[in-house]
């Protein structure tokens, strides 16, 4: 299929992210939606897709109220362009809420329908962050795969660390996948999650043969929870604070990680290994 990408400012296939790391409340969506808005701040045209069922969902965290999202797209409810929302900065959302279930289901068929749907608002898309919900279901794990790079979040905590030790596990084992982008969140300071990090990375070398690249920190700062309660994404709220300042010094450390070349990006592909993954588990269960 023709990957169109005619208007999006970086003139190639936009840039697939997920943003995972497994065990809930390490700030995943956080740093999803802070992202998305720094980048589109810098003049990106970002999709931010919500695929993260969780209670503080993205448009719970930028003070939107989605009318459908895209169970209802998928159930036949609602056009396309009305599930797709605007945020600030330009920034476009795609509550996805159930309808990540629903996706996990689709045939071939209905498959190249949605990527033809996405197509027509994805051209001129830079970059999707996709937030991924906790957990290391395959549902989880399948859809983390299907983006082009992956960016797992850890915090200074056993359980964070065996959780992202787990995702980078199963995503080599059942795909292959030898390539993750590390942020530390909730860092007391540079030091401490650089500390957290090279701890990591050298239990992942002892036991798994993939590449890590550090991408950067978010401190721990109460400034966040504040600018949440209001609804509000840190880096609008208090641009200068020192959360505010690592989201955008994040966004520099992605655009110097290059994209992963042995997988495309782009939302054909994306939504070809999501589909690809279907059809295998519906292979194993009418073996069974
Ligand atoms: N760097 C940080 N400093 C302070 N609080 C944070 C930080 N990152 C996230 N939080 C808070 O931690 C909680 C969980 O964050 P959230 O993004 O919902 O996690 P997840 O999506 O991984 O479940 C929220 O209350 C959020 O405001
Ligand atoms: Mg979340």
């Amino acid at each position: 299929m023709k990957e169109a990408n005619p208007t999006n400012s970086n003139n190639r296939p936009m840039r697939v992210i997920s943003i995972t790391g497994g065990k809930g409340g390490i700030g995943k969506t956080t740093i999803s939606v802070n992202l998305s808005i720094a980048y589109a701040k810098m003049g990106k045209k970002v999709l931010l897709f919500d695929a993260d069922l969780g209670l503080a969902n993205v448009d719970v965290m930028l003070g939107l109220k989605p009318a459908k999202n895209l169970h209802d797209y998928l159930c036949g409810a609602c056009a396309f362009d009305e599930i797709c929302i605007t945020g600030p900065h330009g920034l476009k959302i795609i509550p996805a809420a159930s309808g990540v279930q629903k996706m996990a289901e689709l045939s071939s068929m209905e498959a190249v329908e949605l990527i033809r749907s996405f197509s027509t608002l994805t051209d001129a898309i830079d970059v999707m962050i996709v937030d991924m919900a906790s957990g290391i279901s395959s549902q989880v794990i399948d859809f983390t795969h299907a983006s082009q790079d992956i960016l797992v979040v850890i915090c200074n905590d056993p359980a964070s660390l065996m959780d992202s030790y787990a995702v980078i596990k199963i995503l080599h084992q059942k795909y292959g996948r030898d390539r993750f982008g590390i942020v530390v969140n909730k860092a007391k300071n540079m030091q401490e999650a650089f500390d957290v990090f090279s701890k990591f990375q050298d239990v992942i070398a002892r036991f798994i043969n993939v590449s890590m690249h550090y991408l950067g920190h978010v401190p721990h700062d109460d400034y966040i929870g504040m600018s949440a309660r209001e609804r509000v994404p840190v880096v609008d709220k208090f641009p200068f604070s020192d959360s505010a300042v690592s989201f955008h010094q994040l966004c520099h450390g992605i655009n110097h990680w290059h994209q992963d070349p042995t997988v495309a990006g782009g939302i054909h592909f994306f939504f070809e290994r999501l589909v690809e993954s279907n059809l295998a588990v519906k292979e194993q269960l009418c073996k069974a």
